[in-house]
């Protein structure tokens, strides 16, 4: 049985979609806990109530990138992680952390890689005229928001469309996109070389 740690900042809708296709589709893995960097984040509730191990570590608690990371390394440890789901993490990580998980720490970004790293990617898409938008699920890698790329989603970027009504439209593909890259990693089906992932049955890296 593969253990699966969920790293939160907030609402936890990736972590919800993530633990109810874990449940719903049989995987064999089980999120064994979330883990987040504010008290408050609402998906801590969601974990509590489905009866996941959850804890907080405090960023604001700590004077260094590196001794936040430190601690946070130590608490995810304590849970033997295979995968490490950064499920709206916003918090950017140390080359060492980075390294001591490397190959088991996966990320959803809202943008298609590698264009619109960062934040405000919803506003910066529709503001440079792309007719595509959507999210990516990659390797963490020490470089914000790079890494090898296991999916991506398309959305089309429509005339009328505000940032919220963008989201809204991406976050959805992500709730099917993240869990099923998860699935792939807990079943041992992507291969890695150097940048570029493949699925080891071919099966499609796109959703549309
Ligand atoms: C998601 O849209 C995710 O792609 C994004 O934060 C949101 C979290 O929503 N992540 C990033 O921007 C990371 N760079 P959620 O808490 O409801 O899953």
């Amino acid at each position: 049985m593969k253990r699966i740690v969920i790293l939160i900042s907030g609402r936890g809708s990736n972590l919800k979609a993530i633990v109810r296709a874990c449940a719903s589709e049989g995987w064999m893995a089980r999120v064994v806990a979330v883990v987040s960097n504010r008290a408050d984040a609402p998906g801590l509730e969601f974990a509590r109530q489905h009866g996941i191990a959850s804890a907080v570590v405090d960023h604001t608690g700590f004077d260094t990138r590196d001794s936040f990371d430190t601690e946070l390394a130590r608490v995810i440890d304590g849970f033997e992680p295979d995968v490490i789901a950064l499920a709206g993490f916003m918090r950017i990580l140390t080359d060492a952390f980075v390294a001591r998980f490397e190959g088991r720490l996966i990320n959803v970004h809202p943008s298609l890689l590698p264009a619109f790293t960062g934040l405000q990617t919803h506003r910066r898409a529709i503001e440079a005229g792309c007719k595509l938008a959507g999210a990516t699920v990659h390797f963490v890698t020490p470089t914000l928001d790079h890494g090898p790329i296991i999916a991506q989603a398309v959305v089309p970027v429509l005339p009328d469309d505000t940032p919220h009504t963008l989201s809204a439209r991406v976050l959805e593909r992500e709730h099917l996109l993240y869990p099923l890259a998860v699935r792939w990693l807990v079943q041992d089906l992507l291969i890695r070389d150097g940048n570029v992932v493949t699925h080891r049955h071919g099966e499609s890296q796109l959703l549309r």
